[in-house]
């Protein structure tokens, strides 16, 4: 059966812009996009009039805890928030339990991703035992390098590990930057007030990615920086930011500050943690200036019972691939920026730093992977409402003018108007080589 969505405005990423154009799917692929597709009489017909078409969200950085972490997330409960939310492939972290630092690791999280609702793609972790072994990998998302010690005790605080691990591998590294020598100093020095933005401060950030930006460049290598949180960072990559390195920001970066931890404690600690006022404004100019190539949100969902514990034993961590979207359209509606903004950060632009194919754009030939946005939409955010396991957001309470209504997988309808069909599953997605 094909299926037409018609009357809606769809989104043309050649032109940047929308159009009343109807647009057919067959297979699992966009088949046509123009005026008065005629339908036949076993087709599926969906009117998305008075709504948007975009492509499905590319959501670079969850952490869905298979293997090892079922409690917080799984494959199946992950993927039910993200169709939620209007994302329609998600790329996986790998400080699970055990870490994904093998190829057999990385096969049983293959098998176990197999019940995701929607599409999926993996990181490997690069520590000092695989350095040398990073080019055996195939269709990886990247080499995932925390620079300092977050959730699961991976960090790579040798910078000499760091260098091997850059250059042995052949795509993209993706870093988590805070400085592991730093940490350690201000923890110690700060332990006592229990803040976490002052255990973490900008500069541990600051100078971290100054050294991944600094070797990556002197490797000739792919360098992503996850979660980007300063003015410092800001500032350093506006200076020395090269078609090689990219850079994202997540929602709870732009859209909460040090303000809330100070009200609601662990549930606003995470790593990086929540800066001040004039950091997250800085991230927005960012923003606005073309300096980010793309948001993702670090899902990161621990139970309320872990983050009930007192401040030292609570994980670091938020939830968040539900809650991106509906954020980033009351964002539009309040004009921080626009839709197509929307489209180019979480759709086009992770697809092609990523080199994830077909997927990203609304073209003929590419998979349909596409969310329907409804922007006149009012609701608020709800903990009862979140799909992830851990059943809770820091935005409960937050009222979002905008909202996806339609999240399509490959074609198959897997969310619609609150209601969600686990019938179809996603697909494993295939990234070109990225050489360079
Ligand atoms: O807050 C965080 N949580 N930061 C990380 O780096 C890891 C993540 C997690 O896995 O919980
Ligand atoms: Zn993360």
């Amino acid at each position: 059966m094909n299926t037409i969505l018609k009357n809606g405005q769809v989104y043309n990423s050649k032109k940047n812009r929308f159009a009343f154009l109807d647009l057919a799917i067959k297979d699992g692929r966009i088949a046509q996009i123009k005026k008065g597709i005629r339908a036949g009489q076993h087709d599926l017909i969906v009117d998305c009039k008075g709504k948007h078409i975009i492509p499905g969200l590319i959501d670079a950085h969850v952490h869905f805890r298979e293997p090892g972490d079922e409690q917080k997330e799984d494959f199946l409960s992950g993927s039910r928030a993200a169709a939620a939310g209007g994302v329609t492939t998600v790329l996986d972290m790998p400080n699970t339990n055990p870490p994904v630092v093998s190829g057999r690791v990385l096969a049983q999280k293959r098998e176990l991703a197999g019940k995701s609702l929607v599409n999926y793609g993996f990181y490997v972790l690069g520590c000092a035992e695989n350095a040398d072994q990073l080019s055996l990998f195939k269709n990886i998302a990247g080499i995932k390098v925390y620079l300092g010690s977050s959730t699961g005790n991976y960090g790579v605080d040798d910078l000499g590990v760091f260098a091997q691990i850059l250059e042995y591998t052949p795509g993209l590294v993706v870093v988590h930057a805070e400085c592991g020598h730093l940490l350690r100093y201000f923890a110690k020095k700060y332990e006592m007030i229990g803040m976490h933005h002052r255990m973490r401060p900008n500069v541990c950030a600051q100078v971290s990615v100054a050294d991944a930006c600094i070797l990556a460049s002197s490797f000739k290598k792919r360098l992503h920086i996850a979660h980007m949180s300063t003015k410092e960072e800001v500032a350093f990559l506006k200076m020395h930011k090269t078609p090689q390195i990219t850079c994202e920001v997540s929602p709870h970066h732009l859209f909460l500050n040090e303000s809330f931890f100070r009200k609601q404690g662990n549930f606003g600690k995470m790593n990086p943690p929540l800066r001040y006022e004039e950091d997250r404004k800085a991230l927005w100019q960012a923003i606005k200036e073309g300096l980010v190539d793309l948001i993702a949100t670090d899902h990161a969902p621990h139970t309320k019972e872990e983050k009930e514990q007192d401040f030292r034993d609570a994980p670091c961590g938020v939830p968040g691939v539900q809650t991106m979207l509906p954020l980033l359209l009351n964002a539009v509606h309040e004009k921080k920026l626009s839709l197509a903004d929307v489209v180019r950060l979480c759709s086009e632009n992770p697809a092609q730093v990523f080199g994830i194919e077909k997927r990203g754009q609304l073209s003929v030939g590419y998979h349909a992977d596409i969310c329907v946005v409804d922007l006149k939409k009012k609701g608020t955010i709800r903990n009862e409402e979140q799909q992830s396991k851990c059943s809770w957001t820091p935005f409960h309470g937050w009222k979002c003018t905008g909202w996806p209504v339609m999240t399509m997988v490959n074609g198959n309808v897997v969310y619609r108007n609150g209601a969600i069909d686990e019938s179809a599953k996603g697909v494993e997605v295939r990234f070109r080589d990225l050489l360079s």
